[in-house]
């Protein structure tokens, strides 16, 4: 594994963490949800990525299986959802995401979405009142725009944010417009979910590209240099940026073990070039949304 520095913190983190959006809806699968966050993290994934949404915390719960015995080992993200943004809010969703997890603390908490009912203020000022009660050790946000980081860095003073969570795979650049070089600047981790597309449509993503698609078979003959696969190549393509991690989803184990694959080696300066003519990036940044 490869590991970076959260933030301007001293931790270290691997690069590669495991999401899991759609975990814990099926019962039936919770024991090979389980098994596949252990075979993560027997090999080095142990960012594990979570939200009390996910499931109506389904998701949590099985996360609170698989760490129950290597809780060090592990650094654990959750989130606070939109709607519980208000002080009272954020101390009762902590305190439920607590005992889903089976834990006494949150590694990293972040706040889901921007709100549209809770100012940014209220919600930081809550977040630095749980790490002084040593229920949760940093502090994040999720899909947020850097004049919203402002705000919530302003109320958070000398503590510093450590990490914004955002969607960024071959088909949506659009933080490398504002977001990515502001948090790099900032010295602000940068944590990359659905790198391969999946998160829903409405977030304005396609899913990977599909086998026959033009794209795609520019992609798997590129992989193929290398001995690689396209989500290997999308991968290790999101992993060039410093100070940026990336948190698949994967429950199948081949997925798994690819998905380490993508690390240790590099694309060349041409190769990247033409994927990113392939894929190119939009005018836009990643635009403020509210829920
Ligand atoms: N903060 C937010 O608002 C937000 C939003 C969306 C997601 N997230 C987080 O980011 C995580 C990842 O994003 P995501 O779940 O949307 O999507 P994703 O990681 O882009 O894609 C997940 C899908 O890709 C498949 N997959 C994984 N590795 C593969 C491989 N090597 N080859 C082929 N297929 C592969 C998985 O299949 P299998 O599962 O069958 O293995 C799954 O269907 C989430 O789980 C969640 O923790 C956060």
């Amino acid at each position: 594994m490869i590991y970076q520095k959260l933030g301007k913190t001293e931790v270290n983190i691997p690069v590669l963490g495991q999401g899991t959006w759609k975990y814990g809806e099926n019962k039936h699968e919770a024991k090979e949800e389980i098994k596949a966050l252990r075979f993560g993290m027997e090999n080095g994934m142990t960012l594990i990525d979570t939200a009390e949404e996910y499931a109506q915390g389904g998701a949590e719960r099985i996360v609170g299986e698989a760490i129950q015995d290597c809780r060090k080992e592990v650094f654990l993200t959750t989130k606070v959802s939109a709607k519980h943004c208000s002080f009272q809010g954020v101390i009762d969703a902590v305190e439920a995401s607590l005992e889903r997890l089976q834990t006494t603390y949150i590694d990293l908490y972040l706040q889901h979405w921007p709100s549209a009912e809770h100012e940014v203020a209220e919600t930081m000022r809550v977040m630095a009142y749980l790490v002084e009660k040593g229920l949760v050790k940093y502090i994040g946000v999720s899909n947020f725009t850097p004049e919203l980081i402002d705000e919530a860095q302003a109320e958070l003073g000398n503590r510093l944010l450590a990490c914004n969570q955002v969607g960024y795979h071959l088909n949506d650049r659009r933080i490398e417009n504002n977001v990515l070089p502001y948090c790099q600047a900032k010295g602000i981790t940068v944590m990359a979910y659905s790198p391969f597309g999946y998160a829903p449509k409405f977030f304005g993503n396609q899913g990977f590209p599909q086998p026959g698609s033009k794209e795609r078979m520019a992609l798997d003959d590129l992989a193929a240099k290398y001995g690689k696969t396209a989500y290997q190549v999308a991968l290790n393509w999101i992993l060039r940026k410093n100070g940026l991690v990336a948190i698949p989803k994967a429950r199948d184990i081949t997925h798994i073990k690819s998905n380490l694959e993508a690390l240790g080696w590099e694309l060349s300066d041409e190769d990247v070039e033409q994927i990113e003519w392939l894929f190119p990036k939009p005018k836009e940044g990643l635009p403020l949304q509210r829920f």
